[in-house]
């Protein structure tokens, strides 16, 4: 078994780190005699004649800017491989390497002793480190992408599109990313408990734009096995973020993963309206209150007027609650349309809320949880495959 793979022209370099490994280091060496380094772990691990090393040596003689690369990459979606760079230790590279994620830096003139060294500390490293998962990507080309939106602020929308994320994460691991373009105010990071280093301003910059891979390292992983694009920052960042760029930045998810979930800000801001366009599917959330309702018929008259109707459309009836005054007929009827699902008022919601915890992402009783269920699946392949896109009852007038 290869425990180390080295990708390098250098043959002189390679005889040393043989030499290192043979010297009392277990495992064995698997060397790519080129300066072509792949493109990220799928191409990497495609070529390996076994399934995961431990530890990854780049150089010498490989193009630094692509190895660099690489790391960033390998360090978001292969963060138990540890990656060793072979350079000149001049300090300020070594800042910029440290920061893609390269464990240590290993000099081109280094005897096997001192290989040795490295080597041993970099197994280490592997054996300290959680394994995770890969990136899977969908079979099928195009993901599945749902928008929740609701022209009132405060129904629910992060509730329900964390809930859902994390509920489609149990379906399709690694293969749902949720997106919150509520990009003045969003919680998302907050609801899911992350504190994301990399945000939608980063996923929208031209070198993620351009490269999909580069977009990738920018996802925060959350330990629900989906993957979060956290609202920037500061709320003055959203002013630099195009509907153009919101555009892109959906199409090159929904070519990467099975389902991408947007959040969004109240009302339909450009963003929103831009985001609805790349959406396969609208959840749409109301609370169980007549401003509420009548925001959303309203909503959905305008965009009927613009022509802008996502093929999948989801009414949720949230804080649902018999003794409000108002009875689902009432809603159905206000909104011109039947409600799919309804999510009970409940404390168990508000409580993980402030925990930073959605309640699916727990084994927990609660009625609204069976709701949430209900909506996650309308999205799996069996709820689709049992009534395919258009999913409604009768409309009620
Ligand atoms: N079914 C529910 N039962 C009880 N509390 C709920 C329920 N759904 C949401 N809440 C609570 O309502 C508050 C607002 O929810 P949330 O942040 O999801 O709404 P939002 O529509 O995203 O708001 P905004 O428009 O500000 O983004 C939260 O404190 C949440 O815990
Ligand atoms: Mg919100």
């Amino acid at each position: 078994m290869s425990r180390f793979v080295l990708i390098t022209p250098n043959a002189d370099f390679e005889n040393r780190l043989r030499q290192a490994v043979a010297g009392g280091l277990q495992g064995g060496v698997q060397t790519f005699l080129t300066n072509v380094l792949p493109a990220g772990p799928f191409d990497l691990f495609a070529q390996l004649n076994q399934e995961r090393p431990e530890v990854l040596v780049l150089g010498p003689d490989v193009p630094m800017d692509e190895a660099l690369r690489l790391a960033t990459v390998l360090d978001v979606q292969a963060p138990d491989l540890t990656v060793l760079l072979v350079s000149e230790p001049d300090p300020a590279f070594i800042l910029q390497a440290m920061r893609a994620g390269v464990r240590d830096i290993l000099s081109p003139s280094a005897d096997s002793d001192q290989m040795r060294v490295l080597l041993e500390h970099a197994c280490q490293s592997f054996a300290n480190r959680h394994r995770t998962e890969p990136f899977q990507q969908s079979d099928s080309g195009k993901g599945t992408v749902i928008g929740v939106f609701s022209p009132k602020g405060g129904v629910g929308k992060t509730t329900i599109a964390t809930n859902l994320a994390v509920g489609l994460g149990k379906i399709a691991p690694m293969s749902v990313v949720i997106v919150d373009l509520d990009l003045q105010f969003g919680d998302v990071a907050s609801g899911l408990y992350l504190n994301p280093a990399h945000t939608v301003t980063d996923a929208v910059s031209p070198a993620a734009s351009q490269d999909t891979l580069v977009l990738k390292a920018f996802l925060t992983v959350h330990p629900s096995s989906i993957y979060a694009l956290c609202a920037p920052v500061s709320p003055v960042e959203a002013d630099f973020i195009t509907p153009e760029q919101v555009t892109r930045l959906l199409e090159q998810l929904a070519d990467e993963f099975q389902y991408v979930v947007v959040d969004t800000a109240p009302g339909l801001p450009e963003i929103g309206l831009a985001a609805m366009e790349a959406c396969t599917d609208v959840v749409w959330v109301s609370a169980m209150d007549i401003p509420s309702v009548r925001g959303l018929r309203s909503g959905l008259d305008i965009l009927r007027q613009l022509d802008i109707m996502p093929e999948g459309r989801h009414v949720v009836l949230n804080m649902a609650d018999p003794k409000c005054g108002l009875s689902v007929q009432d809603v159905e009827s206000t909104l011109g349309a039947p409600v799919d699902v309804s999510v009970p008022r409940s404390r168990a919601i508000a409580f993980s809320t402030n925990r930073g915890v959605p309640v699916l992402q727990e084994a927990r009783k609660d009625p609204a949880v069976k709701g949430l269920n209900r909506l996650v699946e309308r999205f799996s392949p069996n709820g689709r495959a049992k009534s395919p896109r258009k999913t409604h009852r009768r409309v009620v007038v």
